[in-house]
């Protein structure tokens, strides 16, 4: 005979702490200190320890393993022989499926900078060993003598003002010093105030921005790329059980796992990451239903552009087209994707972003 509803309830909810607590623990990522492959952005904001463990956990796949689909798509590393001398030797430090990462390669791709990529493995990440910054992306950048430029949005305004301005990259860099606070738990963390600040002089900033105004929503929709529409991204893709198997399908194959490890990461990943994604929704203020939000910002995002703009840059795009595209790039290939093109008005613009980097990679 049946148990009365209360009862079921109960039993149900502990089960389900159970499957939750089993996934999370047996998963390899709890070794892992929390939201180091994430990014400032999306480990902002406190939590007890088992939410930093939640949290560590989540952002090691959902952000920093992330999701993106290159396989189908063009994007080809670029050698270092390929470099005109004494310019910039790139090379990027990434997770292939990382939507900040993403934003990184859209930036470069689209100004036709070469670089070279090393793709970290998310579980031992020796590749970045030689950094006590332990986010990616890390770009290395040099231009005489090599620097390291830590934080996504960072490396993005750095480069752009290097590709503008006369100053050299060491001068531009120290414009965009690391301020270390320490959290609730004691945590340091690294920020960066003036990060979607572009370090221009009066003359060029007239040149790249007539108006104040234009300065200022790229500013306001950069941050919104890295504050909002990264947040969406998980608790889509992991939205359901299946969605959530698809997405570390395509994470392990496309990222640099060993077997045993891709093993875990498809099976153990994907059924953590479905029910964290439930706790992102919570923290992060989604609805129940979280494609709403997921559609309500990218047509927000449309709306933002308006009807006389191919781009929010105009005629081309601006900083905060590249980092939108770089973000929702990252979904390609997986149900929420689809779904967002079926559901939203975004396609015509995709689609423009997606020619305009064509256009730019063929012509390095
Ligand atoms: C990036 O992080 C590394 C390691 O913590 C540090 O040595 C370097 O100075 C940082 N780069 C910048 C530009 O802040």
């Amino acid at each position: 005979s049946e148990p009365p509803a209360p009862a079921r309830r109960a039993r149900k909810m502990a089960a389900a702490g159970r499957a939750w607590r089993a996934a999370v623990l047996l998963s390899p990522w709890r070794l892992r200190a929390p939201c180091r492959a994430y990014g400032a952005a999306a480990g902002g904001g406190g939590g007890g320890g088992g939410r930093r463990l939640l949290l560590g956990a989540a952002f090691a796949l959902g952000g920093g393993t992330g999701l993106y689909l290159a396989a189908q798509h063009r994007l080809r590393e670029h050698s270092a022989a390929e470099l005109p001398a004494g310019d910039l030797q790139l090379t990027l430090y990434q997770y292939k499926t990382c939507p900040f990462c993403s934003k990184v390669r859209a930036f470069l791709d689209y100004h036709g900078l070469p670089y070279e990529i090393v793709e970290v493995n998310p579980i031992m990440r020796k590749e970045i060993k030689f950094s006590s910054y332990r986010k990616v992306p890390i770009l290395l950048a040099n231009a005489g003598s090599t620097l390291q430029l830590n934080d996504s949005s960072v490396i993005i305004s750095a480069i752009k003002t290097y590709l503008i301005s006369k100053n050299s990259l060491e001068e531009i860099v120290s414009f965009y010093p690391p301020m270390k606070t320490v959290t609730d738990q004691g945590k340091e963390v690294f920020e960066y105030g003036n990060k979607y600040w572009l370090m221009l002089d009066e003359k060029e900033t007239k040149r790249v921005y007539p108006v104040k105004e234009v300065r200022v929503e790229e500013m306001k929709w950069r941050k919104w790329a890295d504050d909002w529409l990264v947040h969406l991204i998980s608790p889509n893709v992991y939205r359901t059980p299946r969605e959530a198997f698809a997405s570390f399908d395509y994470i392990v194959r496309e990222g640099k796992f060993g077997t045993v490890e891709g093993f875990f990461a498809k099976y153990m990943g994907a059924i953590a990451m479905f029910f964290i994604s439930k706790r992102l929704k919570k923290r992060h203020h989604l609805r129940d239903d979280v494609r709403q939000d997921l559609y309500e910002a990218v047509d927000e995002w449309v709306k933002a552009i308006g009807k006389h703009r191919l781009f929010m840059g105009g005629n081309q795009p601006n900083l905060a087209d590249l980092a939108v595209y770089g973000v929702l790039r990252v979904m390609e290939g997986l149900e929420a994707f689809d779904d967002m093109m079926v559901h939203t008005k975004i396609q015509p613009w995709y689609q423009r972003m997606e020619e305009v980097i064509q256009k730019a990679e063929v012509a390095v």
